[in-house]
């Protein structure tokens, strides 16, 4: 019999992609076989996030596509991750189209609950765990220059608007030296960054050591040429930790600090327990040891009751801080999150969506800005592949994250991998162009 065909698609955040090539992996153990066409699957997974409500309506607009191979040929579809966790019984009605559900913590119950689904039997596992790491699994990745660890899963800080701690439950944390063997074998295939993720990093523990601990001893294996985290939170931001990323060479002077909002009065509503001045003092005590380091940031427009004086401190916080870059979303009200139960969501769709353009607009400027004070410096770039507009380019990155785009040629010989010197000859708001130097 012909070995059952996964086609599987990613939604949301790195954890997920993560996430992805572990149910890949899993399930190849099992005598499942992967296909790049859906049309060709006899099984269809879509690993979804539940963070925002765009995020969820994309998932149904992928769903009702699927109805017609549904019909078809009897497509069996499982819906895995953060909304399959979120949703739980929503889903398994008796008019939908979905056999299975499999939240974050259950992936090792999915090549019994597919067999099922396969035999017509729908099934759901979206249990959380106190203890599932996954750390004795090895994902399957693509082959390449970059690689995410996930070291940490789950989060206990229950901001207000945020439903992680719903759908990934508790944080928990991946043994030291399971990490490092990770790391090692990535660097041995030919991996050259490795990116560590958590949901909130900086809470990494393994009981004796801490996360600096194991960001150090990642930066010091052989063949790794950098090694970037994400994503920190604010509230604790060790010396220790700004020691290890302002001295280890490897280290990349990034910091992603999600900022959320920038007024007193929200920050306690989200409940972020730090404060606009806490948060500047973090920023000038890391601009103070590390001036070269490339900030950017997360931030909520629009949250319960925020007024237009409250989303002015934002602004404001942000035209000070200058972030390199930030991803700025409109509060959305996720189910079952404490905002969702404590506070109205009333500041009307318009008026967030008009905040989000001022930040947009604004951000854009301090990037463009930032991006152009580039020019004619020459950077070390950790080259990832071609170029998206161009075959005649090679793309990667600087150290401080920034993506850099220059013309293949010259007399080294440049390759993915590589780590290439650019002069940087101009800038968009999103990019570096430059030359070999
Ligand atoms: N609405 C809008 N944005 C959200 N985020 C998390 N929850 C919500 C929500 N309910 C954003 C935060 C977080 C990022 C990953 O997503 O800025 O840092
Ligand atoms: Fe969500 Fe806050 Fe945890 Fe980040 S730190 S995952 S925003 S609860």
């Amino acid at each position: 019999m012909r070995a059952p065909h996964v086609f599987i698609e990613t939604f949301g955040c790195q954890m997920n992609e993560y996430d992805t090539e572990l149910v890949r992996s899993i399930l190849k153990d099992k005598g499942y076989r992967f296909t790049d066409l859906a049309d060709m699957a006899d099984i269809v997974l879509l690993n979804t996030c539940a963070i925002r409500e765009n995020a969820h309506n994309k998932v149904y607009g992928h769903l009702g596509a699927l109805k017609p191979l549904k019909e078809d040929k009897g497509l069996v579809i499982g819906v895995l991750g953060c909304m399959a966790q979120n949703l739980k019984k929503d889903l398994m009605e008796s008019e939908s189209l979905i056999d299975v559900l499999a939240g974050p913590d259950s992936y090792r119950s999915l090549p019994e609950l597919l067999e099922k689904a396969v035999a017509g039997r729908k099934g759901m596992a979206v249990d959380l765990s106190e203890y599932e790491t996954y750390a004795d699994i090895t994902p399957d990745r693509v082959e390449g220059v970059t690689a995410w660890i996930a070291v940490m899963r789950g989060c206990d800080n229950f901001c207000t608007f945020c439903v992680v701690p719903y759908t990934r439950g508790r944080e928990r944390s991946r043994d030291f030296d399971g990490v490092l063997r990770e790391a090692e074998a990535l660097a041995a295939s030919g991996c050259r960054q490795v990116t560590l993720l958590g949901q909130n990093v900086n809470s990494y523990r393994d009981g004796v050591r801490d996360f600096a601990d194991l960001l150090l001893a990642v930066a010091d294996i052989q063949g790794i040429e950098r090694v970037r985290f994400t994503s920190p939170h604010p509230k604790d931001f060790p010396d220790k930790l700004l020691e290890a990323v302002a001295t280890h060479p490897r280290i990349c002077k990034h910091i992603h600090l999600p900022l959320q909002a920038g007024n007193d009065r929200i920050l306690r509503l989200m409940d972020r327990t730090y404060t606009r001045a806490e948060y500047r003092a973090l920023v000038a005590r890391i601009r103070t040891r590390c001036p070269e380091i490339v900030l950017t940031t997360d931030i909520i427009a629009g949250f319960c009751s925020e007024t237009d004086a409250e989303f002015a401190e934002t602004e404001d916080l942000v035209r000070q801080v200058e972030y390199h870059s930030a991803y700025i979303f409109k509060y959305s009200e996720r189910k079952n999150t404490i905002a969702a139960r404590k506070y109205a969501d009333d500041v009307p769709d318009a008026v967030k969506a008009a905040r989000v353009t001022r930040l947009v607009e604004l951000q854009r400027a301090i990037s463009l800005k930032k991006n152009r004070e580039m020019i004619g410096k020459t950077v070390a770039v950790l080259v990832e592949g071609e170029g998206k507009r161009s075959p005649d380019q090679w793309m990667g990155r600087t150290d401080g994250n920034l993506v850099t785009v220059f013309p293949k040629g010259g007399s080294a010989p440049v390759k993915p991998g590589s780590l290439a010197s650019v002069r940087v000859t101009d800038a968009s708001a999103t990019t570096l162009y430059g030359q070999l130097a």
